[in-house]
């Protein structure tokens, strides 16, 4: 038992010399932003006659020596390679290494020696940079992609898609690439899909920070001229300081903003005053839905897209809007009729038939019957020409009684028997 316990506590003893000699030198993290100006920590022992070296990945960056007091022979200062000490900072043991407008480059791990009568002191940081996210936007391209675009940002983050409602599998394909400064553009795309309206791009920092979300919800709505007409916009749950704006676009034409409303200020700028407006109660609490008061079949017929923006998130609303025109209307309501009325023209079109039937009978009948007195009448004039020729007159009284075409045979016939 007494062996165990000793050799548990030379155990523990090591354990903690290890710690202490790891701790001796615990490198400091620090993050600085893109382009920003950064400062390394750097303290030491003031001990006079310091030579303060800073170096990064071993290289060495900055030399200095300082005499104590406040004055120096050389400002510490470099602009060529944007690295500077302050003077005053020194004398108080602050060696801390200045960096101006910071690259994707400058990223590593720091040294901050310092040699003194004291002896040499040094300390380490592990320094990174971040270009973080400062938007991230939605658009559907002409065939049927929706694509989630962000750009300069660094390290490269991470995109995530999905749905509402969801669905699982969704397959994208995202482009990384870094620019010339080593910042990162996003380009993911994700094929459309039918009764989905809803589209939520996610984009997260690499570092944890930040997560950006962005929604698409696509509808379609038919109104009528003349009539107002609510296009509905709402934002997503708690979601609060938003920034709401709504944009025209006729078909292959460029959007312009009509409306725009602050949350924190509730002011809303109008372009469109006397046409559009907000519904004042309902905004602030998330409906940012467009009233269109007298709609106009050409003039307002396209796509409206409402945009709810607010703390890295972004919503919009892409509604396709048809305005019908009422004189559109009372024709496609005259369908049916014009309809109507070819049926008719078809049944009339049967009852011509009847009545060409019909005529050409008759027409035939009387024909046949007017050859045939045509024939009587010619043997008749055959007999009176051999009797009498001046006869004639007669005969052009029975042609132009043709109505009565009976009487006329008797009659013919009578004269023709009276002759005979
Ligand atoms: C920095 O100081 C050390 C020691 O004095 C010296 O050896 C070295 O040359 C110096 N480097 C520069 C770049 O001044
Ligand atoms: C050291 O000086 C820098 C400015 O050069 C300052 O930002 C920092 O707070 C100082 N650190 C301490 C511990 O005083
Ligand atoms: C500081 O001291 C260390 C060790 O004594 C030495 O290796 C280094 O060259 C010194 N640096 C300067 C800049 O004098
Ligand atoms: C992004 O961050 C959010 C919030 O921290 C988290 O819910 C989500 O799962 C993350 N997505 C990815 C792809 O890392």
């Amino acid at each position: 038992m007494r062996m165990v316990k000793a050799l548990a506590q030379a155990f523990l003893r090591l354990l903690w010399i290890l710690t202490l000699a790891k701790c001796k030198i615990p490198d400091a993290h620090l993050t600085c932003l893109f382009s920003e100006d950064c400062v390394l920590p750097c303290s030491f022992q003031p001990g006079g006659n310091e030579i303060i070296s800073w170096y990064r990945q071993e290289v060495l960056l900055l030399n200095h020596s300082h005499q104590g007091g406040d004055q120096s022979d050389q400002p510490p200062k470099d602009h060529r390679t944007r690295m500077y000490l302050l003077q005053d900072q020194l004398s108080r043991g602050n060696a801390s290494l200045h960096l101006s407008q910071c690259g994707i480059k400058d990223r590593g791990r720091y040294r901050c020696q310092v040699n003194s009568t004291l002896g040499q002191q040094e300390s380490f940081i592990i320094m990174k940079v971040e270009a973080p996210i400062k938007m991230v936007t939605m658009e559907i391209s002409k065939n049927r992609e929706i694509q989630c675009l962000s750009k300069d940002i660094f390290p490269a983050p991470r995109v995530q898609w999905s749905t509402l409602p969801p669905k699982a599998n969704l397959r994208s394909t995202t482009h990384m690439a870094p620019n010339t400064e080593g910042l990162y553009s996003v380009q993911s795309k994700l094929r459309m899909f039918g009764n989905t309206p809803t589209y939520v791009c996610t984009v997260n920092s690499t570092y944890g920070s930040q997560s950006w979300k962005s929604s698409l919800q696509k509808g379609e709505l038919t109104g009528e001229a003349g009539r107002e007409l609510s296009i509905p916009c709402m934002a997503p749950q708690n979601f609060q300081n938003f920034f709401l704006t709504w944009t025209f676009a006729k078909t292959n034409d460029k959007s312009k903003v009509i409306l725009s409303y602050v949350s924190q200020t509730r002011r809303t700028s109008n372009l469109w005053e006397g046409q559009v407006e907000l519904e004042q109660d309902r905004v602030l609490m998330g409906d940012g839905s467009l009233l269109l008061h007298n709609p106009e079949s050409q003039e307002h017929t396209g796509t409206y897209t409402c945009t709810f923006s607010g703390f890295q998130s972004r919503h919009m609303v892409q509604t396709q809007v048809a305005i019908r025109s009422t004189l559109r209307r009372s024709l496609t309501e005259n369908m049916p009729n014009a309809e109507d009325q070819v049926g008719r023209t078809g049944e009339s079109h049967s009852k011509m038939w009847v009545i060409a039937v019909v005529v050409a009978v008759v027409a035939l009948v009387t024909t046949a019957l007017l050859l045939y007195r045509k024939q009587r009448a010619n043997q008749g004039k055959a007999d009176r020409t051999t009797l009498e020729d001046t006869e004639m007159q007669p005969m052009e009284t029975i042609k132009t009684s043709d109505d009565l075409p009976m009487d006329n045979c008797q009659l013919t016939a009578g004269h023709n028997n009276g002759h005979t």
